[in-house]
């Protein structure tokens, strides 16, 4: 058994002309398409970052990391989960209000998120994205620590879906993790066995939430291991 090592960068989103220059021509297609500022701003530092991160760990240069994505159920290379195919390193990423967050592991499938605590907070949320038991769980939440357990529920459960590459094709009413108040792990899944996944919570200022997941696919990971990396200092490119 081996222990997964994921490393992690968050940062606060800018948009620079030196960031736009790390993006592959399908990014740059993407940005087109984009028309709110703050998505573009997104986009940009999300991708800029995970090169720069890559670059940084297996002592590359950012402009040669080549970043691909596939999704698993219509095969379109436009969307899915995002992949360095000549590094020898899992990667995922995740972007909310202004901060973005990737994480690469050697070890295994690995699935990242961060969300605005607030974002979790509209009417239904718990309809939608938290399981029954969650759903009891959450009525038990003081309303003021409310948002806040919205969104570390949320963040565990879709790091969890972005490590197996399931993403929202799993209604995430039917996945049921830890309450935020307990370590955080996978509790339930709609098939069974449940994948095995390790989960931990990230430091984040501010009012969000964020979260890491490994997908022990080979089932040889015992512990799941965080480094987590100022962000912010990679983006400081020229
Ligand atoms: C994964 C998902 C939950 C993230 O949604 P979000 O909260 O809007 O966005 P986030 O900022 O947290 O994450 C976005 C990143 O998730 C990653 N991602 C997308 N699909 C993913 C999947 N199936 N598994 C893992 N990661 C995925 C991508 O890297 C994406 O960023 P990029 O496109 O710029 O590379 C959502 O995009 C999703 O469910 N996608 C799959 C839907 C699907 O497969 N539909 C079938 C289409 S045929």
């Amino acid at each position: 058994m081996i222990t997964g090592d994921v490393e992690v960068h968050l940062a606060h989103v800018v948009d620079t002309p030196a960031l736009r220059g790390l993006l592959d021509d399908d990014e740059l297609r993407r940005l087109d398409g984009l028309h709110r500022p703050a998505d573009r701003a997104r986009l940009v530092a999300s991708h800029a970052l995970l090169r720069l991160a890559l670059a940084a760990r297996c002592g590359l240069d950012a402009l040669d990391v080549v970043l691909e994505r596939r999704c698993p159920t219509c095969g379109s290379a436009e969307h899915g989960k995002v992949a360095a195919p000549d590094l020898d390193q899992h990667v995922s990423l995740g972007h909310a209000g202004d901060l973005v967050v990737v994480a690469l592991s050697p070890s295994a499938p690995v699935g990242v998120d961060v969300e605005v605590e607030s974002a979790c907070g509209f009417e239904g949320f718990a309809a939608v994205s938290l399981h029954p038991v969650e759903v009891e769980e959450l009525a038990e939440v003081p309303e003021r620590d409310a948002d806040w357990a919205r969104a570390t529920w949320w963040v565990r459960k879709e790091a969890t879906l972005k490590a197996t590459g399931h993403g929202m094709t799993i209604d995430p009413t039917t996945v049921r993790v830890t309450p935020p108040t307990e370590e955080p792990a996978l509790l339930a899944w709609p098939e069974s066995p449940s994948p095995a996944v390790h989960l931990a919570d990230l430091r984040v200022a501010g009012s969000y939430a964020a979260a890491v997941a490994l997908h022990d696919v080979d089932d040889r990971v015992a512990a799941i291991d965080v480094t987590q990396l100022d962000g912010d200092e990679l983006l400081r490119v020229d």
